[in-house]
């Protein structure tokens, strides 16, 4: 069996999107700016941004029977994803996010899950067909905890790399840490995963070795405009990333992991793979939207023709 395919495990949402000029504080009403609905889900999001870089990716995860399961099925196929191990709930709604976005381009972001919370472990188990094609499995936080397990479990059974985007953060069984190749936190997901403060890059760095202390192969920590942290048993290197002007952070995450691990599926090593990521998430803070923000290979060298 030809392992040609990357294998994202997770949520997709329904994007409602407020520009604001600050945040409201409790209790207060404020009036914003532009509304947008976009595709989006940290899931849906990453599969959609290792497809519009060219490689053959699917996505397994639920949706319910309803407008928004048209819309967004329809916008990731349009962008290269392939649906095969989509499923349908009909008891549930397709997940939704509320999104406000500010001047600078910071975001608050509440997710009504739906039926991202009804992927099960059997519904994995089921299609296990997809980890035996897979040449690498990218999973996040945003459906069930057993069965982010679960796929963790089936990867390792079928010797493929797998990677834990581990966004929202929650306290993690040691067991999840011994199955990761990789995890992939930012600060303030490394500091929930761990307990330690992450205030300055020492602390980062040691927070990010208790991870390894647990099992977990290589930590990445994703620090936005200041690039990433690579921590292995035998590395501990940083990446700087170019400076932009942000509109819209939301998904640069996301960016971030797919195009890492589009990267190392084809055969790019651990530093270039960082450097690729690093260049597509900062194109994304660039645009409005999550899937909407992911861009193609084309568009990523035509960003960056001026850098060396
Ligand atoms: O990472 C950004 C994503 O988080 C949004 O698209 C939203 O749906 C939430 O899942």
């Amino acid at each position: 069996m030809n392992k040609d395919t990357i294998l994202v495990v997770g949520s997709a949402n329904m994007d409602m999107v407020v520009q604001v000029d600050h945040f409201p504080k409790p209790g207060e009403t404020i009036l914003g700016r532009d509304f947008g609905m976009f595709p989006g889900g940290k899931g849906a999001n990453q599969a959609v941004c290792c497809a519009k870089l060219n490689y053959h990716t699917c996505f397994m995860g639920k949706m319910g029977e309803d407008v928004f399961h048209q819309r967004l099925s329809q916008s990731m196929q349009e962008d290269g994803v392939d649906l095969r191990y989509l499923l349908i709930d009909s008891h549930e709604s397709t997940g939704v996010a509320l999104i406000s976005v500010d001047q600078t381009g910071e975001n608050q972001i509440i997710v009504a899950s739906g039926t991202n919370m009804q992927l099960t472990p059997r519904d994995v188990e089921a299609q296990r067909k997809a980890f035996e094609e897979a040449k690498a499995v990218l999973t996040q936080l945003e459906i069930p905890l057993k069965t982010v397990l679960r796929t963790a479990e089936l990867a390792r059974e079928y010797h493929t790399r797998f990677i834990l985007n581990p966004a929202p953060a929650q306290p993690l069984p040691d067991e999840l840490f011994g199955l990761c190749d990789f995890i992939t936190p930012n600060e303030t997901e490394l500091e929930i995963l761990t307990g330690k403060s992450t205030n300055d890059p020492d602390s980062i760095e040691i927070a990010a070795k208790m991870l390894l202390a647990k099992g977990v192969k290589n930590v990445i920590v994703t620090l936005g405009a200041e690039g990433a942290l690579w921590v292995s048993a035998s590395e501990s290197r940083r990446f700087s990333t170019k400076k932009v002007q942000a509109v819209d952070s939301t998904a640069a995450g996301d960016a971030f992991n797919g195009a890492f691990v589009a990267a190392l599926a084809g055969e790019k090593d651990i530093p270039q793979a960082i450097q690729s990521a690093n260049r597509v998430a900062t194109f994304t803070v660039t645009k409005r939207g999550a899937q909407t923000s992911m861009p193609t290979l084309f568009e990523v060298e035509q960003f960056y023709k001026d850098v060396p």
